[in-house]
């Protein structure tokens, strides 16, 4: 307790930021999540509905609680749906309604709960490798009594916890002690353990439990007390990072960092509980430690819904005085199911941290999940022995603490001690470290040299496994990432069938260096894909990304037990494989239907994000709140250009991710994309040209790509490749006149033209190795004749950049001068908390 006295006094005034908000009681209240209009009085707009407002959100600007007595309908968004038809029958005035004030409204739903992730799947079964004796090397245990001396550790567990110093297989743990030597042992910063409760009143957590962090969102109470009988995760998992140096049981990573708990796990709660569960007390607490998400059963296809994203947002632009909160996830343990972590919305979110497990043996544990967003790994339980730590009771400890919900809380301690050394880093500086220093180890996995970083990365253990020495080492000289940039792609219109077996359907879109200067985005961290598949049996589908730099993500992986009968619905896969690639140049996805079967599908449609860091820090801004349909932009098909070609793979091209092979695969492959240029040739007429312009901020696309428009060089690069890059321009109308100006004058240049393209790509095709190979040769005419094709439907190269331009420019700042309706009305209140609500169902997320 003395290490927060200093704190209590402060707490005091500003207590229990979630007591303001009174309990909720769902048997007796409907409540609703509704964002208004910053001017707005909640209370008048509760009067109005005959509603109660309880108070707003903690951090979530301008967002309320409300609650009324349980009534089947959603009264907000009736409401306001009946509002909006009586306009519209000119019944009710179209002045200012208060109900024009809504801006987001969800009546909230209890969902299923998340699993806890020392939970394994019943289906699975570990093989288990018991050690010959678990022999202790001699001088490892010397040096690991010097240290405890030196140290002055006298916890009665401390040479059984392998994973701070291994004595039986030395080298195979955190390596933490030398952090300890140098003093660096957490002080000053608080993890918050969001789980099933912690036992402050164990005599291994009480003197470092912060109360005033914590809140107990099941039971409404200000301690997160462990109260069911399997209430014991929360508390081994807060021994981990923070179990103090004294007589009982162990110690944490971060022995003398404070540890917060708020409780969820251990009751129903709403998207709405869960966004302030996660946002508690966002200057309090530094990290969150989440060992826990949706079912990992290899069924499940779920993310946090629209609150809770929005949450996590705003936690990394306000949280730490405006540095971010640090979201530390589980990977989830359904490896033996087929399941993968890009498969979890919580996990493949850019703004956790993913942590997957190896056991004592540096060996991949049968339950571990991969997936491309998975950052890094440590230890956990496997072969024979689990992590030993802080059990509930007044002085109890355990031995069985495992699974990826073990692994997760000692990156948590890890990056409590970074913190504590440099607590100015932000949220993605702490990604950068991780990346820079994990450790890749000798196990047989799909590890491969990273183009951008020279990192070796592998699906199954992210960039290796998490060194304490090496990431405090390396974040006390550590220069601060610039804030975050990125630049979206338009949506990419496929819509054909995906072959089955070996092949694969590919479609691809440049970015161009012009692209990501306009965007100010200097380099990759995260990448997006955000797609749409159609599909009879969602487990037979498969995904994967390569970058201009030749690195392939395996965004998704076929599934066995996974018979949704539909595919992808708006999901969005991420991968941190790119780390520090320039972005610039042809992303290919690829997508395929690895069984043979009567069940088939249709690959619609996708869209690209890079998120990274920005080339100049003043010109940086916040990224928006997402909106509920940010990208359900899909129809508008022709306010969109296709840049994109779908190739269909040579069957057995193997999909490795060997940098030198990469550029001559895109052309080994046929293209197939007649019906696409026909779908897209819909896009130069004048009326979507007109909607366009509408939306398009005419300084973000007129000034720079109009000198460069007559320049062929970019239809060249286009055709090169046989990826026919299918130029739409659409604009203003002003635009629109200059470029059918432009056609008409092109037209008569046509054959002239082509012939020039060929010639050139043979020249280009001999100089960029392997690009052309035999096969070229035959298609060659034909792909002249298809590329005349799009030309006449297409006006020009340059149209690319300008449209990407205002697309880049401007979907970001939609939400800002949003009709107070858009999002309403398509949330329709009730199915709002859909997405998350039932198990299996296919989450939406941005
Ligand atoms: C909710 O209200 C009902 C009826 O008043 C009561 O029986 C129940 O205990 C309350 N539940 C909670 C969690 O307060
Ligand atoms: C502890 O952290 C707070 C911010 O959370 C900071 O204001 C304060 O200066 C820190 N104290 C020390 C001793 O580092
Ligand atoms: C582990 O820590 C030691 C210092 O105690 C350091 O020399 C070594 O490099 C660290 N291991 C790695 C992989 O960085």
């Amino acid at each position: 307790m003395r290490l927060f006295a200093f704190w209590s006094l402060a707490a005091v005034a500003t207590l229990a930021s979630a007591a303001h908000l009174p309990p909720r009681n769902y048997s007796t209240h409907d409540y609703y999540a509704i964002h208004i209009t910053s001017s707005t009085s909640p209370a008048e707009l509760a009067a109005h509905l005959g509603m109660t407002h309880d108070g707003p959100f903690t951090a979530l600007e301008d967002h309320h609680v409300f609650k009324a007595p349980k009534n089947d309908n959603d009264i907000v968004n009736d409401a306001v749906q009946e509002l909006k038809r009586r306009r519209r029958k000119r019944e009710a005035s179209p002045e200012y309604h208060v109900l024009d004030s809504v801006r987001f409204t969800q009546k909230q739903k209890l969902k299923p709960r998340h699993w806890k992730r020392d939970a394994i799947p019943d289906a699975q079964v570990e093989r288990i490798v018991r050690q010959n004796g678990n022999v202790a090397d001699p001088s490892a245990v010397t040096s690991q009594r010097e240290i405890a001396r030196t140290l002055n550790i006298k916890d009665p567990i401390f040479d059984e916890q392998w994973h701070l110093f291994n004595t039986q297989t030395p080298g195979n743990d955190i390596n933490v002690t030398d952090v300890w030597l140098q003093g660096i042992t957490g002080k000053n910063i608080t993890a918050c353990i969001v789980d099933d409760g912690l036992d402050m009143h164990s005599a291994d957590l009480k003197d470092n439990f912060y109360p005033e962090a914590s809140y107990d969102f099941n039971d409404h109470t200000p301690l997160p007390e462990p109260r069911l009988s399997d209430d014991r995760h929360g508390t081994r998992c807060a021994g981990e990072v923070s179990a103090g140096k004294n007589d009982a049981c162990g110690v944490g990573l971060a022995y003398d960092s404070r540890i917060s708990g708020v409780r969820i796990l251990s009751g129903d709660i709403s998207d709405m509980d869960e966004a302030l569960a996660i946002n508690f007390e966002l200057q309090r607490n530094d990290i969150y430690s989440c060992s826990w998400g949706p079912p990992d059963d290899g069924r499940t296809m779920q993310a946090p819904g629209i609150l809770i994203e929005r949450a996590m947002i705003t936690a990394t632009q306000k949280g730490r005085a405006g540095k971010g909160s640090i979201y530390v996830f589980a990977a989830g343990n359904g490896a033996a199911a087929d399941d993968n972590c890009n498969f979890d919305g919580y996990t493949n979110s850019i703004y956790s941290i993913t942590v997957g497990a190896i056991d004592k043996n540096n060996l991949h544990p049968y339950y571990s999940e991969a997936c491309s967003a998975q950052l890094v790994v440590t230890y956990s339980s496997g072969s024979g022995d689990s992590i030993h730590t802080t059990d509930v009771g007044a002085n109890k400890c355990t031995a069985q603490h495992g699974g990826t919900s073990a692994a997760g809380p000692i990156a948590v301690g890890v990056f409590a001690l970074v913190l504590s050394e440099r607590p100015e880093l932000t949220w993605r500086d702490m990604q950068w470290l991780t990346v820079l220093t994990a450790v890749p180890f000798d196990q047989p996995s799909d590890w491969t040299k990273t183009p951008g970083l020279g990192r070796s990365f592998s699906h199954q253990f992210g960039y290796g496994k998490l060194d304490a020495w090496a990431i405090v080492d390396k974040a006390k000289t550590w220069e601060l990432v610039k804030p975050q940039a990125w630049f979206y792609s338009p949506w990419m219109h496929v819509k054909q069938a995906i072959p089955q077996g070996d092949k694969g359907l590919a479609s691809v879109y440049e970015v161009t260096e012009q692209m990501l200067k306009d965007a100010n985005f200097g380099r990759v961290e995260h990448i997006t894909v955000t797609m749409n598949i159609a599909h009879d049996r969602r487990g037979d589908l498969s995904v994967e990304l390569i970058s201009p730099q030749g690195m392939t993500s395996h965004l998704s992986t076929a599934r066995r037990d996974d018979n949704a009968p539909y595919g992808y619905v708006d999901w969005t896969f991420m991968s941190v494989a790119h780390w520090g690639e320039k972005g610039i140049g042809k992303w290919t996805v690829i997508v395929k239907d690895t069984k043979v079967d009567d069940k088939a599908g249709t690959f619609t449609d996708w869209k690209l994000k890079l998120w990274g860091e920005s080339i100049d820090a003043s010109k940086a801004t916040l990224r928006p709140l997402p909106k509920e349909h940010d990208d359900d932009d899909h129809d508008k098909i022709d306010e969109h250009p296709a840049h994109t070609t779908s190739i269909t793979l040579p069957s057995g091209t193997p999909i490795s991710a060997n940098p030198s092979d990469m550029p001559s695969r895109p052309v080994n492959q046929k293209p197939t994309n007649t019906g696409q240029a026909a779908t897209t040739s819909t896009a130069t007429t004048p009326s979507s040209s007109g909607s366009v312009s509408a939306t398009s901020s005419p300084e973000n696309f007129l000034p720079s790509p109009f000198p460069t428009f007559g320049v062929s060089k970019r239809t060249q690069v286009w055709i090169y490749g046989s990826i026919g890059l299918i130029l739409v321009f659409v604009a203003s109308l002003a635009t629109y006149f200059y470029l059918a100006r432009r056609k008409r004058l092109r037209s008569s240049r046509d054959n002239y033209e082509f012939e020039i393209l060929d010639d050139a790509e043979d020249e280009e095709g001999g100089a960029r190795t392997g690009m052309l190979n035999g096969a070229a040769a035959g298609r060659q005419g034909r792909r002249a004749r298809r590329g005349g094709e799009l030309y006449d439907a297409f006006a020009g190269e340059s149209d690319e950049d300008l449209l990407s331009e205002s697309e880049d420019g401007d979907a970001p700042y939609r939400d800002r001068d949003e009709s107070p309706y858009d999002e309403k009305a398509q949330t329709g209140g009730s199915d709002a908390g859909g997405s998350s609500a039932s198990g299996g169902s296919t989450g939406k997320r941005q």
